[in-house]
């Protein structure tokens, strides 16, 4: 199905790996909570659902990396699963396996546009 792209944010609001930035998105029909990041340069955005139990994961919004001084990893404010900020792969905790769903974003002329269908 082809898609359209659509503004979330201005790249200037995605600090590495700083706070991220929540939207809606539009997906398979029904509209569906999703983040971005910024991590090793490029924005990286998922589901904003637990691979645990389908629940959000910012503990306040927008701070989804972990609490650490590295703040390597993105984590569930629930029961504090870990996932890789590149990729949203489970590395530790609840998740058991089960990652971050990617969602397609493309940063270009200073935005962040999101992928979504028509
Ligand atoms: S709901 Fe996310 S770790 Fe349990």
């Amino acid at each position: 199905m082809a898609g359209r792209e659509r503004l979330i944010c201005a790249a200037s609001e995605l600090p590495e790996q700083g706070r991220g930035v929540r939207f809606e998105l539009s997906r398979s029909g029904q509209q569906q909570a999703a983040f971005v990041v910024r991590f090793d340069g490029r924005p990286r955005a998922f589901l904003n659902q637990c691979g645990h139990v389908p629940v959000e994961l910012d503990w306040q919004e927008g701070e989804f990396f972990d609490h650490s001084r590295s703040r390597l990893y993105l984590i569930c404010s629930t029961h504090g699963a870990l996932y890789h900020p590149a990729s949203g792969q489970c590395v530790g905790g609840r998740c058991a396996g089960r990652g971050l769903i990617p969602v397609p974003v493309v940063e270009r002329d200073g935005h962040v546009y999101v992928m979504e269908d028509q």
